[in-house]
């Protein structure tokens, strides 16, 4: 097997006591020269096993996203009780019509020092992952989401040959309600310290006072293999911008396995919150009798979180809400494999929308994603569970529940309990056991286990069962009472429930395709059409779900909501409701505000009217295209933070429209049901509160397809092997409008440093694989990324089809 160098991070220490060259803790992400096998061999564990002939992999990989789709990848006959269903029938493309199930086998090898303390950390492994280090079972992590730990320093080779780490992951069918994506998916890393020092996630810090001239900083360090040793642990905060703003220098024991704890008083501190992610750096040296053993860097924000009873929610003592969205976990066309720039990439979409927190639905994140909400501000609920002791799926997680539930809870509470924005945990989602009449009993032992690891956040739950948890004790019992939809009785769980605040857990469930638009415009639940697609005036919905303006209006008229997370920011693979009963070929969801191809559907332009304070929004919708409808009615609305507007086709005025609360569309979306269709302009103009005219916009019918046109906000790309440029493909007529119902074939090519990494299109019924160089265009769009390579220089992407002039986007890559 060939191994190429991974990362290494060396920390090596200085310090007034004796500097030992050998204490260091050295980090190693093991990326590169990964085999891989799809399917079960024999001895593949072994030392010895010959891997020859397997497939040559990076990791983080996801085995199943390059396909091929197929409806019998996941053909189920079940009824999903959560969606309202009693009998059963035939579902489709559930899990996103991708082979996920099965087994996989990845193996490669390390080296590490003789003598040094090795632990394996797995970011998280889809599923039931066993590990084996030369030969032998080192553990063994069922949950394929959460992140775990194994100590092999037993078994490292002791004559300093490489080691050998082979990993068995399985799949069962019926595992899922969504895409789960497969295989080693997140990332592997190999940790050596001393035989004394900080294990995996092994400080905590809270802020038992914060006030606006002074922060207490407590900070509690675990210490392994020191006890009856003399310990010194030297500690010091960095500020934001890096300085050294307090200093402690404690000596003490181990007592009784207690951690070691430190206090410190930061002065006027900088406060974290989604405007200005301030993060601080507590940086430890750990002497055990005056040798240096370890360092440990923690970061955190200090901020203060108050949920109060009547009145709602606080950040740093400022009331506001949640402007939430949930996720799966997903990256669209890139699958379940995680990518930092490609996270990043949804957040600053999310951003723009003036959201401002996330929920993990319905499980445990990928690190990276933690560490990019607390950098670029993003408060999080961190949810573990979709499942806990009764099944929703066949070979869902109740299977492991009584077992590993607390060792799941407690990994994710110590691995993200120092994250600043994590504001609240989750024990679950719509979990049957809700129902059931000891139920209470579970999630209190789980609400228990997150106020025994973490005593600083509330817990909640997705309840979605609401007369169950208002009489069986269930939701009373909960810190903070979640509903999932069901807005309608939000005010009689307020008025029963002892919490007197509820948060809008899971909310909406609106569906559209992007593009897409159906006549008249109007409110309906579980809308089928013979295309396959949902509406996008953003009036479509779920018989268990409704439309934003009922959550938007919820969060304004009471105090006591504590505000949303959105079902959800992005489209994900899966779950293609209302298509999901013998629907093939959808395969993806139709609830994002965003859609797979992280294409903003029209329905982002209605939550950043309302949520983005800081930005003009004016936003037309549908497009100007409809051949055959000269002379009807098109609706047309108007997305926009302005109070009111009017409205021009071909310079002739089709009245003015201000909100108004005769209903809660009309309250955040303006409207004109009976525009007569003329080719042409149509161009709204917006006022503001003193009728003054603010802004304008407008959109015209598209000629014949003229070019391609490749637009990106990426004007430069890291050469790291995985850096992404998300690159827009708009079919253009000659005046540079969208031809907006073009659904035309294109072909990728990428030269010079970097490649073609994937492409996609938002429509959930498209069959096109991702990391094929050809996809075809969606409503006159479809996004294609591109990924760095290792050496400085450039990348040329060209994208061509028959009839329209080829496009072409040019990017550097840079060290
Ligand atoms: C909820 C559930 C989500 C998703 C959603 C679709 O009930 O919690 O996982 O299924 O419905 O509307």
């Amino acid at each position: 097997m060939k191994i190429t160098r991974p990362i290494t991070v060396f920390l090596f220490l200085a310090s007034a006591f004796t500097a030992s060259l050998y204490a260091q803790r050295n980090i190693t992400t093991l990326e590169k020269g990964w085999k891989f096998l799809k399917g079960d061999a024999p001895q593949a564990e072994s030392a010895e096993f010959n891997d020859s002939k397997w497939e040559n992999v990076t990791v983080p990989h996801d085995w199943a996203i390059f396909g091929p789709f197929d409806r019998n990848n996941d053909l189920q006959n079940v009824a999903v009780t959560q969606n309202l269903e009693t009998q059963a029938s035939v579902k489709t493309g559930r899990t996103g019509g991708l082979p996920y199930v099965g087994t996989g086998w990845y193996r490669t090898e390390f080296d590490v020092e003789t003598g040094k303390q090795t632990t394996l950390v797995f970011d998280g492994a889809m599923s039931e992952a066993r590990v084996y280090v030369n030969g032998q079972e080192a553990c063994f992590w069922p949950l394929g989401y959460n992140s775990f730990h194994c100590d092999v320093t037993g078994l490292i080779n002791k004559d300093g040959k490489d080691n050998v780490l082979a990993v068995r992951l399985e799949n069962r069918p019926q595992s899922s309600r969504w895409y789960p994506g497969a295989g080693l998916y997140r990332n592997v890393h190999v940790v050596t310290t001393e035989k004394i020092h900080v294990p995996v996630w092994g400080t905590q810090i809270t802020t038992p006072y914060v006030g606006q001239d002074y922060a207490s900083v407590s900070l509690r360090t675990e210490i392994i293999n020191a006890e009856k040793k003399k310990l010194t642990v030297i500690t010091k905060i960095y500020s934001p911008d890096g300085k050294i703003v307090a200093e402690k220098n404690n000596q003490g024991f181990i007592n009784h396995g207690q951690p070691f704890t430190q206090n410190f008083i930061v002065n006027n501190p900088l406060m974290w919150s989604p405007e200005s992610p301030n993060l601080y750096k507590a940086v430890s040296e750990i002497y055990a009798d005056d040798t240096l053993q370890d360092k440990y860097t923690t970061t955190f924000g200090i901020r203060t979180i108050e949920y109060i009873a009547d009145k709602g929610f606080f950040l740093n003592g400022k009331h506001r809400k949640f402007q939430g969205v949930c996720n799966h976990h997903d990256l669209g066309p890139l699958g379940a494999a995680v990518n930092v720039s490609a996270l990043r990439h949804q957040l600053k979409l999310l951003k723009d929308m003036g959201c401002d927190a996330i929920r993990t639905a319905h499980n445990m994140p990928a690190p990276e994603l933690v560490r990019l909400c607390d950098e670029m501000g993003f408060m999080m609920m961190i949810e573990p569970f979709d499942e806990w002791d009764i099944a929703k799926c066949d070979n869902g997680y109740h299977r492991f529940f009584n077992e590993w539930a607390e060792k799941d809870m407690v990994n994710m509470l110590r691995q993200y309990r120092n994250n600043a924005c994590v504001v609240m945990w989750s024990i679950g989602n719509e979990v049957p056991t809700q129902c059931s009449p000891e139920g209470y009993k579970v999630a209190k032992f789980l609400q228990d286990i997150c106020h025994r690891e973490d005593p600083t956040r509330p817990v909640t739950c997705g309840m979605d069962q609401v007369s169950c948890v208002l009489n069986n004790g269930f939701a009373a019992m909960l810190d903070i009472p979640g509903f999932n939809y069901r807005a309608h009785r939000y005010e009689e769980a307020y008025e029963k429930l002892p919490q007197n605040i509820v948060l809008g857990s899971e909310t909406s469930s609106t569906v559209s395709s992007r593009g897409v638009y159906k006549f008249p415009a109007v409110k309906k639940a579980q809308a089928i059409y013979d295309d396959h697609q949902s509406s996008s005036y953003d009036l479509e919905y779920c018989s268990w779900s409704n439309i934003p303006d009922i959550d938007f209006a919820l969060a304004e008229d009471h105090e006591w909501t504590i505000g949303q997370f959105v079902w959800t920011g992005f489209d994900y693979l899966g779950e293609p409701s209302p298509y999901d009963t013998d629907a093939w070929p959808n395969h993806s969801s139709m609830f994002g505000i965003i859609d797979l191809a992280s294409i903003p559907k029209d329905r982002y332009y209605l939550y950043r009217s309302v949520w983005n304070k800081n930005a003009e929004t004016l936003h037309i919708l549908p497009h100007w295209n409809w051949e055959g409808y000269e002379g009807k009615d098109i609706p047309v609305f108007v997305y926009t933070n302005y109070p009111s507007a009017e409205l021009f086709v071909n310079g002739v005025s089709q009245g003015k429209r201000t909100k108004n609360d005769s209903t809660v569309v009309n309250r955040y979306r303006l409207m004109w049901h009976n525009v007569k269709y003329h080719p042409g302009e149509v161009k709204v103009v917006a006022y503001d509160n003193n009728g003054n005219k603010a802004a304008e916009k407008s959109l015209h019918t598209a000629g014949k397809p003229y070019r391609i046109r490749l637009v990106s906000e990426y004007t430069s790309l890291k050469a790291d092997g995985k850096d992404l440029a998300y690159v827009t493909l708009r079919i253009e007529d000659k005046d540079g409008n969208l031809c907006p119902t073009d659904g035309r074939m294109v072909n990728f090519r990428v030269d010079g440093e970097g490649k073609y990494k994937a492409s996609a299109n938002g429509d959930p019924t498209c069959l096109d694989l991702f990391h094929k160089p050809q996809m075809h265009a969606f409503n006159g769009m479809l996004t294609v990324i591109v990924q760095a390579g290792e050496k400085p220089g450039k990348i040329r992407l060209r994208a061509s089809a028959k009839g329209v002039k080829a496009g072409e986007f040019v990017i550097p890559v840079t060290e």
